[in-house]
């Protein structure tokens, strides 16, 4: 999601005067250069903070929450979020088992809600404010069932794009939020645009993810549907049973390569109404001349395109998607 620009508006508060505190200037990895958005963001926080100086309430920027991006957390920092990820997996659910008697951890009920909601969830008008509240739910849960203290972390495509297998986020090392799926066959993704542009080829992922954090975590609901093969099929039409499996993944450079920054600018700054921002965030109309036209919530989704069906969403809000999947 609209990458930088949503952990503005994560910054709910009221303001103190001018200039801008330390707290709400983000602590930046100087490995990665600010992008067209990152620019963007910090040109508009002067606005943000004049506007949260017309707000009756006690949030300041001094005391919001900062949400940050993956590689601007220490590596110690990476860890406690994955510890808190992975307590989470392993807390029983409290969704009640006659509706989801496939969920098996307090994890799964993120998964069982955004699949149940998932209509609602998505619609034009819902869409961005209702995923913010489910990370904000889902952070909630880290932090007080999990003891974890930093706040969501979210994902900047635009850093990854160029060669995210090896990147902080999916090299498959004990810091990052696990490794490549193992090499399998499968054509890619299909999109609802012409030829060529009517797929997102696999990038030869695909199986198993065997490395990292989340190599032994196990997949219970769905799937609903999905865009790799040999997953089975899940006992109820709901997706609602036990399907226990692996994680897969795909990491795809070719879906990132149409999440770079340019695309969120674009998209922020060329959409003046909300049907076409909409609109085009779902790749619709389809770009002309334009190699990867996939849209930023598909092309965000299938960085990680494999079972569960690319529906990612745990970090990385940013933009909507994140880093495990739901
Ligand atoms: C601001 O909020 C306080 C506490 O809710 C309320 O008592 C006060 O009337 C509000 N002031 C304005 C100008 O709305
Ligand atoms: C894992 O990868 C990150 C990003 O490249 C790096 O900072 C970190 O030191 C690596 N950790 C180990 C244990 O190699
Ligand atoms: C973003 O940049 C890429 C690479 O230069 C280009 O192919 C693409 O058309 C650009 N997209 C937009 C929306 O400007």
């Amino acid at each position: 999601m609209l990458v930088n620009l949503w952990t503005v508006s994560a910054l709910l508060a009221a303001v103190s005067a001018s200039p801008l505190s330390k707290r709400a200037t983000p602590i930046r990895n100087g490995f990665y250069p600010l992008d067209v958005v990152d620019k963007l963001e910090e040109s508009t926080m002067p606005k943000v903070q004049a506007w949260l100086a017309t707000k009756n309430n006690t949030c300041t920027l001094e005391n919001a929450a900062v949400r940050r991006e993956w590689s601007d957390l220490s590596v110690p920092e990476r860890e406690d979020y994955i510890k808190a990820v992975l307590c989470l997996q392993s807390k029983p659910p409290k969704v009640p088992s006659s509706t989801a008697p496939g969920a098996k951890s307090r994890f799964d009920d993120f998964v069982a809600f955004h699949m149940t909601q998932a209509m609602m969830l998505h619609d034009t008008t819902h869409l961005f404010a209702s995923h913010r509240y489910f990370i904000w739910a889902y952070e909630k849960a880290l932090r007080e069932e999990c003891g974890y203290q930093g706040y969501q972390p979210y994902m900047n495509y635009d850093r990854y794009a160029q060669d995210p297998i090896n990147s902080p986020m999916f090299n498959g090392n004990a810091s990052s939020m696990g490794g490549n799926g193992a090499p399998t066959k499968y054509r890619g993704i299909i999109m609802p645009f012409k030829k060529p542009y009517d797929m997102i080829k696999s990038a030869g992922g695909g199986g198993c993810v065997t490395t990292g954090p989340f190599k032994d975590m196990v997949v219970s609901l769905g799937p609903k549907s999905t865009v790799v093969d040999n997953v089975p099929r899940n006992p109820r039409s709901d997706g609602m049973g036990a399907n226990p499996r692996c994680l897969r993944r795909d990491v795809n450079k070719n879906s990132a390569l149409g999440a770079t920054a340019n695309y969120t600018y674009s998209l922020i700054m060329d959409n003046k109404d909300i049907d076409s921002f909409y609109n085009r965030y779902l790749g619709q109309p389809p770009l002309k001349n334009d190699n990867h036209p996939w849209g930023l919530h598909n092309a965000g989704h299938y960085i990680i395109g494999g079972d569960p069906g690319g529906v990612c969403i745990f970090p990385l809000a940013s933009t909507t998607c994140t880093v495990t999947r739901c």
